[in-house]
This record gives C-alpha cells, sequence and structure tokens, in this order.
C-alpha cells in the first residue's frame, strides 16, 4: 500500500511560521508518499459531545482526512506554554467516538516552531500526550525549531544544515512508522 500522509499546521494564520515548517516538512517525504495538507482548522466548532455521533460537515471532514492517513504530521505553535485551543479542540473531536476513532492507530510525528529560542518544546510535548491519550502511535521525538522567524531561506528551506538533519533523521524514524501503519490499519468504522 503507498503510504498516505496528512499534515496539520496548529497556527490559523496566513503566514504561519508552523505553516512553513509544515510544508518544508512535507517537501521533504519520499516521493511515493501520497502528502494532503488539511486546511479546515478554523471552520471546525467547538467540541460538544451531545453532537459526537452526528457532528457538523467540518468534523466529518476532518474525520475523513485523517482515516484516509496512515501517518499525521502535526507542527504546532505554542501559546501560553500549550497547545493553540483550535487545535485541541479539533483533536478531541477526532479522539470520539473512542472505538472508531479517527486518530486510533494512526501513526504521528510533532514538531514546531515559535518565536521564542525554545522551539515550542511544550506544546510539543502536551500534543504528544494528547494523541497518545486518543491512541495515535507517536514518535516519541520532537523537532524544536527555535527563533523560527530567522530560519527559512527565501524559498522556503531550513538555511540551517544540522537543524534540517535532525528533521529529516525525525521523518526518517516517522515513514517507519507509517509503512508498518499502511500494512495493518483497517480504516473500518472510521
Ligand atoms: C505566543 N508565542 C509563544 N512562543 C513561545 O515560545 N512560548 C509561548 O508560550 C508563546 N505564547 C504565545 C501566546 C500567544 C497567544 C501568541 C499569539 C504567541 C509566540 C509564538 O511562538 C509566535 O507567535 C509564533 O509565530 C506562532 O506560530 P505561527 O502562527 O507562526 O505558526
Amino acid at each position: 500500500d503507498v503510504p498516505r500522509v496528512l499534515g496539520i499546521a496548529g497556527s490559523l494564520r496566513r503566514d504561519s511560521l508552523n505553516g512553513q515548517l509544515l510544508d518544508y516538512a512535507a517537501a521533504q517525504l519520499p516521493a511515493h508518499v501520497k502528502y494532503r495538507r488539511y486546511d479546515e482548522l478554523k471552520s471546525v466548532a467547538p467540541f460538544d459531545e451531545d453532537d459526537e455521533v452526528a457532528p457538523p460537515g467540518a468534523v466529518e471532514r476532518l474525520r475523513e482526512q485523517l482515516c484516509w492517513a496512515d501517518g499525521l504530521i502535526i507542527a504546532t505553535p505554542e501559546y501560553n506554554s500549550a497547545i493553540p485551543g483550535q487545535l485541541k479542540n479539533a483533536l478531541d473531536w477526532a479522539s470520539r467516538p473512542i472505538e472508531t476513532a479517527a486518530l486510533r492507530e494512526v501513526a504521528a510525528v510533532v514538531i514546531g516552531a515559535s518565536t521564542s529560542s525554545f522551539g515550542a518544546v511544550w506544546a510539543q510535548a502536551q500534543l504528544r500526550a494528547v494523541l497518545g491519550a486518543a491512541g495515535a502511535r507517536v514518535l516519541d521525538s520532537e523537532f524544536a525549531l527555535g527563533e523560527a522567524h530567522e530560519r527559512f531561506t527565501p524559498d522556503g528551506r531550513l538555511g540551517d544544515s544540522e537543524l534540517a538533519r535532525q528533521l529529516a533523521e525525525n521523518l526518517t524514524l516517522f515513514m517507519t512508522e507509517v509503512t508498518a501503519t499502511a500494512a495493518i490499519r483497517t480504516t473500518e468504522g472510521c
């Protein structure tokens, strides 16, 4: 099976550094991977457990995109030492109903960019915990891009070769998980 990867940027803003990081990471994936970037995060309504069995259309589409994927790359910003509310909200929808949750068994890797020197490490740790709680197979690694506003070349690449190497290493580990998942993941009832 051809491995399928979905990318999500946790920021809604147009010039998001996490969006740039996600696009760069996606461009490093092996050529045979089918990749899609999810772009409807802003349309996902606040989670309401009353609606989880018959959710709004944007939530259905989020679940469909996740069910399509064997692997998930999330680039998260850090807001006040945590993941942005809109990202947590979408993941809460995708974690329910538990038996058929779209996040279950998907291979996931977390990366993050911030304008401080830390590279969203607290948000990344929190995001790994959230994904793990929802049943995703989360890679125990992070890629922290600090001072991200100074890191991209005009054509969207990472200027620092050591950082580029670190990211490539994480993506190689991720692709091993994605390939294993593609061979076994059933999206039945998803
Ligand atoms: C931030 N920022 C930030 N950075 C950080 O390293 N730790 C933090 O806790 C926070 N907190 C925070 C809260 C809020 C509400 C905003 C808007 C920003 C700065 C953040 O790293 C910066 O705005 C990034 O550019 C956000 O990511 P995107 O939108 O560029 O992807």
